[in-house]
């Protein structure tokens, strides 16, 4: 028998001789814009863009409100490229399609990453658009963009992930909320696969098994990360509650839509603050 996953390393080299003739500064800062975050890629000086449909053998988002492409340049003063969209496992792509971006920021030179996402709360402390700093995750979505052969040239084959949020960037998350006067609770992001919601027994249990937050992204771009030898910042934007108790009521789409523009937007500042802090 031999492994049946199409082996990464030439993926991505297709994907960075595509990129790089395009990208001008290599990147410090590698971000990906969750729902409701999109407007930081307007913050971006001397953007050149990327549709991902130029890269080859890149995804293409097909989820609502998605755009869809790099956005390079100078964010806050620091060199970054952005992802102005990712692409999901709920929309068929496999796990490495969802973190194969992410190793081309590597590739690109990045050596922090920046992930925001929507996020349902499973604590009811946390109220939806409020930002919530990711401490940690449960990886539930039963994969992993790892498997498969390993390329010891871009990651080792068992990657350590006990300080997956890198402990000094939550630290420097903290110091700027504190320094902008931002209330910012922190908790464990569940990563589930979707596209349905969770049922109420579900959430209960996801809340009894330590988690805070639960949203369809986000935890297999972070294995990817830290494969490459990235630092990671986690930030979720809360946009409703999901707490499984008996009074709970489907969200309406305006709702969420409007609390991940208020915590988008919360969190738009607050990267503003400690952008000039990230290694
Ligand atoms: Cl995966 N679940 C719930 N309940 N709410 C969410 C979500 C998931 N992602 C964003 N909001």
């Amino acid at each position: 028998m031999t492994p049946s996953a199409p082996a990464l390393a030439p993926r991505l080299a297709a994907a960075v001789e595509a990129a790089t003739p395009r990208l001008g500064e290599a990147p410090e800062i590698a971000m990906i814009l969750g729902s409701g975050l999109g407007q930081l890629a307007d913050a971006v000086e001397g953007a050149t863009h990327i549709p991902y449909a130029e890269i080859p053998g890149f995804p293409i988002s097909t989820a609502p409100s998605h755009a869809g492409r790099f956005v390079i340049g100078r964010l806050f003063g620091r060199r970054a490229a952005l992802m102005q969209g990712r692409v999901h496992l709920y929309e068929g792509w496999s796990a490495q399609d969802v973190a194969l971006p992410v190793w081309l920021m590597a590739a690109m030179g990045a050596k922090t990453l920046v992930v925001t996402n929507a996020a349902g709360a499973l604590n009811p402390a946390l109220k939806p658009g409020v930002p919530m700093l990711i401490e940690d995750h449960l990886n539930l979505t039963g994969q992993n963009p790892l498997i498969g052969p390993n390329d010891d040239a871009l990651g080792p084959r068992f990657p350590d992930m006990s300080r997956a949020y890198a402990p000094e960037l939550r630290e420097l998350a903290r110091d700027a909320a504190m320094k902008i006067g931002e209330d910012l609770p922190a908790g464990i992001y569940a990563g589930i696969t979707g596209p349905s919601l969770e049922t109420s027994a579900e959430r209960r249990w996801l809340r009894a098994s330590g988690g805070d937050a639960v949203g369809m992204s986000t935890v297999l771009e972070v294995i990817a990360a830290n494969h490459a030898g990235m630092k990671v910042l986690g930030l979720s934007a809360i946009t409703n509650a999901a707490d499984g108790g008996p009074e709970q009521q489907p969200d309406t789409i305006e709702e969420v839509l409007e609390n991940a523009a208020r915590a988008g937007a919360r969190i738009a500042r607050l990267v503003e603050a400690l952008a000039p802090d990230l290694p």
